[in-house]
């Protein structure tokens, strides 16, 4: 993820850097860094953990005059967070900080030290200041030298460079990270989002992906492949909350149209030719392990339960799940062999966190799955993989929830490998549905603007039933999760081959049946489960890529070919759902009544 702020201009640098990486530091931080250029001298300075230990080591440091300044604050991909993988990185006589990852790393490096350049991090980020470098020590151009370097890079960035060869210019260049620019009368910002810039810049623009550049004398050239570019800068709004909304009416809609490019951070570096990767575990955590217990609150044990469907497909393991405020006072059996995972994504759960201590007393090994570095569960437990899903504001939980599943996923095919429950052909499958989940979690204004039309229709009435099968039963629960979070309307979600056995007799016209019909996933048992509701007269609203002649409203997602790319487009649209709902019935979406962020009572 990682955050990076620059700054052209004569105002105290070191300030301007230091409050800008503040506002992203949830972006990342394991380690920060700032490099200045003061009267033609390079000066920078790096420390591990938080900022404000960056700040500490700087108190004595003030910079002078016009000049430049490029900072970053560090979520660790390559290499673990110490000082010396700590962003900027130094070449001879110049300086990078890079968001991403550079996939060809691997050869730069050999081909820049097979020519004398001398590595000291274990970054993919290092390989760009030695290659500008090298080109520029061939070229004596460092515009030529910053376009060549640029051109060889395969993979993620949003690059700022700064160099002794040209003094008060910075580089920039950006594709697949964020980086916009940003400008009042007579200074010049960078950033990874605009919350680290507001109050300080007037006007931005939002760099797209393949263009790069220089400030150069306090003007902008722009270019991308197609060579010289104009642009026009909008007006940034100096309301921070307002920002940080980006437009959206809430924060819970911005986060769930985040859902896609978030994935995108889940996944970086994880996902192998032949398998996933986690750097944060080893495979010793599942030596000796015959079996596994999931344990979680609210969103976050739905998360769990689907994971379980997978583990126990795919994986082959024995999987349970467990509401941490059950499983506490219920007096469990546990026994060592079973590996203890809790889900959670404020990481301060205090039943989860429990429950946790409860299992380690127990000897059972631990491993969480969270969205907080650092947080309570995340420190008690032995192993920990991060969801990555960013900040998440909104109380009703979405792109954390989109990730735990994603990462339970993951995890399930790195557990499936390690014990040869999966085939080459199916391990390749699911790394190809993979791979295009952040695309399917992208969707049109059309289908929104449809769920907005719809919505008016689902204010009232005795109840709503989300009904799905197998992994879409988590799912249906989650829906009616969210929509009685926000809305406040009384929904229920149900495994549908259960309607039958009670529920039904609740139907009539005002019950609405909300029901999940994948196309990869037991439609015909589900379509049946659906018109024995609706030989009873409920409202049906159907969600599935097939069309269903009984629904009373329709909303077709795509024909895909995996389950859980339909799982993750039926989640988007249940959380439209809940949201449009509650925006017509005036309620506080992200400040819901009642509810918590982070619920760290019992
Ligand atoms: C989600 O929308 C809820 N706000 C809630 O159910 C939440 O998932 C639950 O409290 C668990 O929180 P955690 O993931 O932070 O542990």
């Amino acid at each position: 993820m990682c955050g990076i702020v620059g700054y052209y201009g004569k105002n105290e640098k070191k300030e301007i850097v230091i409050e800008g990486l503040r506002e992203l530091e949830y972006r990342g931080y394991d380690s920060a860094g700032i490099a200045i250029m003061d009267k033609e001298e390079l000066c920078h300075f790096k420390a591990v953990g938080k900022l404000s230990n960056l700040e500490t080591k700087m108190s004595d440091f003030h910079s002078q005059g016009a000049g430049v300044a490029i900072g970053h604050t560090r979520w660790a991909t390559h290499g673990k967070p110490t000082e010396l993988n700590a962003h900027p990185h130094l070449g001879e006589y110049s300086f990078v900080v890079h968001n991403g990852i550079i996939e060809n790393y691997k050869e730069l490096k050999e081909q820049l030290q097979s020519q004398g350049a001398s590595f000291v991090s274990q970054t993919d980020t290092e390989v760009i200041v030695h290659l500008f470098e090298s080109h520029q020590n061939r070229l004596k151009n460092p515009f030529a030298a910053f376009e060549a370097t640029i051109k060889e890079l395969r993979g993620a960035y949003a690059i700022l460079l700064i160099t002794k060869a040209q003094s008060d210019t910075i580089f920039f260049a950006k594709h697949g990270s964020p980086m916009l620019l940003g400008f009042n009368t007579d200074e010049i910002f960078f950033a990874s989002s605009d919350t680290a810039i507001i109050g300080k810049a007037t006007e931005v623009y939002y760099l797209q992906d393949g263009q790069y550049g220089a400030i150069e004398g306090g003007a902008v050239k722009l270019f991308d492949t197609h060579g010289s570019k104009t642009f026009v800068r909008q007006k940034l709004s100096a309301d921070k909350a307002m920002a940080q909304k980006e437009g959206y009416r809430f924060f819970m809609e911005k986060e769930i149209y985040e859902q896609s490019t978030v994935m995108g951070d889940t996944l970086m570096g994880r996902v192998m030719d032949n398998g996933i990767a986690f750097d944060e575990i080893d495979t010793t955590l599942l030596e000796g392990i015959e079996d596994i217990k999931i344990c979680a609150c609210g969103t976050s044990y739905h998360s769990a339960m689907v994971g379980a469907y997978l583990l126990e497909r795919l994986a082959k393991i024995k999987t349970s799940v467990e509401i941490a405020s059950e499983f506490r006072y219920k007096e469990p059996l546990l026994t060592p062999n079973t590996l203890f995972v809790t889900i959670s994504q404020s990481g301060e759960t205090a039943d989860t966190l429990e429950a946790l201590k409860m299992a380690k007393k127990a000897g059972l090994r631990s491993l969480s799955i969270c969205n907080v570095d650092n947080s309570s569960i995340v420190r008690e437990s032995d192993a920990a993989i991060l969801t990555r899903a960013g900040i998440e504001k909104g109380v009703a939980s979405t792109k954390a929830f989109a990730t735990q599943v994603m990462v339970l996923w993951m995890f399930t095919l790195f557990v499936a490998k390690q014990r040869h429950t999966i085939d080459n052909e199916k391990l390749q499958q699911e790394l190809s549905a993979i791979l295009q989940t952040p695309t399917a979690l992208k969707f049109n204004d059309t289908l929104h603007a449809k769920i907005n039309r719809l919505s008016k229709r689902y204010l009232h009435g005795h109840g709503f039933f989300f009904i799905g099968r197998d992994i879409f039963y988590p799912l249906a629960l989650e829906g009616a999760l969210k929509l009685k979070e926000i809305s406040y309307l009384h929904a229920e979600g149900y495994p549908a081959g259960e309607m039958k056995h009670g529920p039904i007799a609740l139907a009539d016209s005002e019950l609405f049946t909300i029901a999940l019909m994948p196309q990869t996933m037991q439609y015909e048992k589900i379509k049946s489960n659906v018109e024995e509701l609706s030989a009873r007269d409920a409202t049906i609203l159907a969600i599935s890529p097939l069309p269903f002649e009984l629904a009373d409203d329709f909303i077709q997602t795509t024909h895909a070919n995996h389950p859980m790319l339909e799982f993750f487009e039926m989640m988007v649209v249940t959380q439209l759902l809940a949201l449009e709902v509650a925006i017509r019935l005036g309620n506080d979406v992200d400040m819901p009544r009642n509810l918590a962020k982070s619920v760290t009572v019992e």
